[in-house]
């Protein structure tokens, strides 16, 4: 299983560093265009391998997409973060222009790569690299939910006061402020719905602080974070690589499900070693009908401003 990374920047650094301690890809190339960047942090990464006890090989190359083929998973977070009081839609004018490349680049060296976008706007991104690539819907998977779902569980555990693992809950819709959905109805402590638990106050205190949980960190470290990226990446990673068929919310083409068509927005899938299997329609409340629907207009507006 050969993995590459493009970006070796702090999302695409820690996301390499969770690959590799997972110890289930045989190799992890780390690309950049800031020349001996990648090179030097896949050096570094490698003299933690005896440290912390895996076998993956991981190399650095100064963009040289020669080294990269072959790949089976392709990880895409090349691009600019945003900084404290700016949305991730700002990034487009940037970010399209390098996403764009990066993927028709990977493509020529590894034709049955499967991509995952992480680059902000992530679903408009997303649905770029389905405009410029025309690879298979279910190769194209973009990373967002994932990482609210997880902060979602870090709020819920908070609100109930409950070890993270008793708690569960995921976020669909777009991965952005005011597009997120999170299924506070659907959410559960040890199978029993947090409704039991907690009042209407902390039921909205959960669902605003997840929906601004990029913007709270990016206020505290004065740039986006990257460990609960990272390991969300790695996360999908290896339901990928080890055929899981693990449920993740991911953004995906939608055609018609949802209610939604020619759109990349977050709803739950099946992940694979087909990439996304299955895309789940799980029953949602007229109210949370009508906030995809929102969220999916925003999105919609962010895909306006691409131009392919
Ligand atoms: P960073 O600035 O630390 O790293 C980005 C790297 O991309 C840099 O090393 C830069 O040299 C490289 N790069 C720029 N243009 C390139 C090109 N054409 N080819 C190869 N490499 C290139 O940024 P960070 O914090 O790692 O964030 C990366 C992206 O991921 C941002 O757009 C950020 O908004 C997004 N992000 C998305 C998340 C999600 O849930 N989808 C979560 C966190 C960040």
């Amino acid at each position: 299983m050969k993995v590459t990374v493009v970006g070796a920047g702090a999302v695409g650094a820690s996301c390499a560093e969770y690959i590799a301690m997972k110890n289930f890809a045989a190799e992890v190339v780390l690309l950049d265009i800031k020349e001996g960047y990648a090179e030097g942090k896949a050096m570094d990464l490698m003299q933690t391998a005896s440290l912390n006890g895996f076998d993956t090989k991981i190399t650095g190359s100064t963009n040289d997409y020669s080294k990269t083929a072959g790949s089976d998973i392709a990880v895409i977070t090349s691009g600019i973060p945003r900084k404290p009081g700016m949305t991730r839609e700002e990034l487009i004018g940037i970010n399209a222009g390098i996403v764009k490349t990066v993927a028709t680049s990977l493509l020529e060296h590894s034709p049955n790569v499967t991509i995952i976008v992480v680059s902000n706007p992530m679903d408009t991104m997303t649905y770029l690299v389905h405009k410029a690539t025309g690879l298979p819907k279910n190769k194209i998977i973009g990373m967002g939910g994932a990482l609210d779902s997880a902060r979602f569980k870090y709020r819920l555990a908070q609100a109930l006061e409950a070890p993270i693992s008793d708690v569960d809950g995921m976020v669909i819709g777009g991965h952005s402020d005011k597009g997120m959905v999170p299924l506070i109805g659907h959410a559960t402590r040890n199978s029993v719905k947090v409704s039991e638990f907690l009042s209407e106050e902390k039921m909205n205190w959960v669902v605003e602080e997840t929906k601004v949980g990029g913007a709270t960190l990016t206020g505290l470290l004065g740039t986006s974070a990257w460990y609960a990226p990272g390991a969300a990446v790695s996360g999908l990673v290896q339901a990928i690589a080890c055929d899981q068929k693990k449920m993740f919310p991911c953004s995906t083409l939608l055609e018609g499900e949802y209610g939604l068509d020619d759109i990349c927005i977050g709803v739950p899938v099946i992940l694979g070693k087909d990439g996304i299997e299955k895309i789940v329609e799980i029953e949602l409340s007229d109210a949370e009908k009508a906030k995809m629907q929102e969220s999916a207009e925003g999105v919609k507006k962010t895909n306006g401003l691409l131009e392919v």
